[in-house]
């Protein structure tokens, strides 16, 4: 989809549908109020009301949809209200759309203009890769959407609003692409295929990628990962992908993501009920692809280097067993209590090599454990630490891009759960309690003492499609919008 700019009134164009925003304290023009009955403008937040105009306005339709009461107006507002409008059009299969844009005293136009065009593209991402055949209304897409802006509007104005548009839709693209990955099923999306779609990444933008294959992680010690990929028959793949390089004035930053492509549990293997949704399991590597692919075409002054530790974990005859002992990348020995704790394995030998880089900042994604799901539902992402100041930089980018991340403690106590008497850490508690700090926990034993920060996306990784406007049910692609707005202002605050 195509978002542009346009200096006018929407409603006075001759457009298939044209989109008005109003807030419950604001009084609409004549025009409009004189076409419906008042009560039926409530301006309550994210109610639809479309309206034909039979030739007393030039737009063939308007949609009013409420934002609720003007000061408590949020970005998310706008992402979701942005969706709304593009699955209205996409409901009537119009070509198109033309949305007014609103002008708020608390919020920078720019920053309205952003949030909007990251819901329109949000808003429009459907799966359909796995159908053979679409109906009219899956194959019908819209084009175009346009933010038609006030003709006062400065040109220094536009200019900002201009970048902005580019930005929410560059970003909200990122997402898609994590989506698409997630969505896609475990028999396809083996880690040989991820290790293909970064390839493919690297030849359409100024990605660097490398690729470890078994041969290379036996030769260099990825313990961890080797043992949760040797019961499945897909190999195992490391991949290294690498925007910028470091130089003094440039910082360097680790996005790590669990790439398990599908989790049977292993030996200690799932109940198979809703085992099917143990697909998204890579949702990390996802977004970490995702992220890439949007640092990349901003152009971030970083040096950004993302790390995907990619297996299948399967039961097969020479599945890692409950008992075994293994031996990671940082030398440290495992004792597995549990195979279906598989991601913080295949994670300690990312974070341990990423630890070659000196970053300024480690940052995990995973879809670690079940008790985040419990604790924290479809709202918001786990996030534990060991650097207070990169825990706030990664809660204020969680605010800013509604992807919110909440804050648990990483405590010694919760360290001493997964100590064990037969080798250097264990990588279970033992039992529930505490399970998603217990998993962090055993997450720093790996990455020294470089800032860290953890985000357990198990919760917010896959949508019933219900919570939020712009997801749809599946892939959220969580996690890309996070990372993009938290090195946004990191390249600004340099
Ligand atoms: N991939 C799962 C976590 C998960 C659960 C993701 C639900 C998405 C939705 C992870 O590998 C896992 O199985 N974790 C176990 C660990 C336990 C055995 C210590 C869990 O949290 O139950
Ligand atoms: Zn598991
Ligand atoms: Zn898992």
């Amino acid at each position: 989809m195509k978002t542009d700019i346009y200096q006018g009134t929407a409603y006075n164009e001759p457009v298939p549908l044209a989109v008005l925003l109003y807030s419950a304290d604001e009084t609409l023009p004549d025009v409009i109020t004189g076409l419906v009955e008042a009560e039926d403008i409530t301006g309550e937040s994210e109610t639809q009301l479309l309206l034909y105009t039979r030739n007393t306005l030039s737009a063939r339709r308007l949609l009013l949809i409420g934002l609720g009461e003007r000061q408590q107006i949020t970005p998310e507002l706008l992402r979701q209200v942005g969706a709304h409008a593009v699955r209205k059009a996409q409901a009537l299969k119009l070509p198109s759309l033309h949305l007014q844009l609103p002008t708020f005293e608390h919020l920078p136009l720019a920053q309205v203009a952003q949030a909007l065009a990251e819901g329109f593209e949000l808003g429009q991402y459907r799966y359909l890769d796995q159908k053979s055949e679409l109906s009219a209304a899956e194959t019908h897409t819209v084009a175009t959407s346009t933010l038609v802006i006030a003709p006062t509007t400065s040109a220094t104005e536009n200019d900002a609003i201009t970048a902005a548009v580019r930005r929410g839709q560059i970003i909200a693209q990122g997402s898609n692409l994590a989506r698409n990955l997630q969505n896609t099923p475990g028999n396809q999306m083996v880690p040989a295929r991820l290790a293909a779609v970064a390839q493919e990444l690297a030849t359409e933008t100024r990605l660097t990628v490398t690729v470890f294959e078994q041969a290379d992680l036996e030769e260099r010690g990825f313990g961890g990962l080797l043992a949760v990929g040797k019961g499945s028959a897909q190999e195992p793949r490391f991949i290294i992908i690498e925007h910028g390089e470091a130089t003094a004035d440039r910082p360097t930053i680790c996005l790590v993501g669990k790439g398990i492509t599908f989790d049977t549990g292993g030996i200690s293997i799932k109940p198979a009920d809703k085992m099917d949704l143990m697909k998204m399991d890579m949702g990390g590597a996802a977004a970490v692809l995702g992220a890439m692919q949007t640092i990349a075409a901003l152009e971030l002054p970083l040096h950004v280097v993302g790390l995907i530790s990619s297996a299948e974990n399967m039961p097969g005859p020479n599945a890692y067993k409950p008992g075994d002992v293994i031996q990671t990348l940082s030398g440290k020995t495992v004792e597995v209590l549990n195979t279906d704790a598989e991601g913080r394995i295949v994670l300690a030998d990312a974070l341990f090599f990423a630890q070659q880089y000196q970053p300024q900042a480690i940052i995990d994604l995973a879809t670690l454990t079940g008790g985040i799901v419990v604790a924290l539902g479809p709202h918001a992402i786990g996030l534990m630490g060991n650097n207070q100041e990169l825990v706030e930089r990664v809660l204020a980018a969680g605010e800013a891009s509604g992807e919110r991340a909440w804050q648990l403690p990483l405590w010694d106590a919760y360290r001493k759960m997964i100590k064990s008497e037969v080798a250097d850490i264990r990588n279970t508690g033992g039992g529930r309690q505490a399970s998603s700090i217990t998993a962090a926990a055993f997450l720093d034993a790996f990455v020294g003492d470089y800032p860290w920060a953890h985000l357990d996306i198990a919760g917010t990784a896959w949508s019933d499609g219900k919570h939020t406007a712009y997801t749809s049910d599946g892939a959220t692609g969580v996690g890309v919008r996070l990372l993009a707005y938290l090195l946004l202002y990191w390249a600004e605050t340099l």
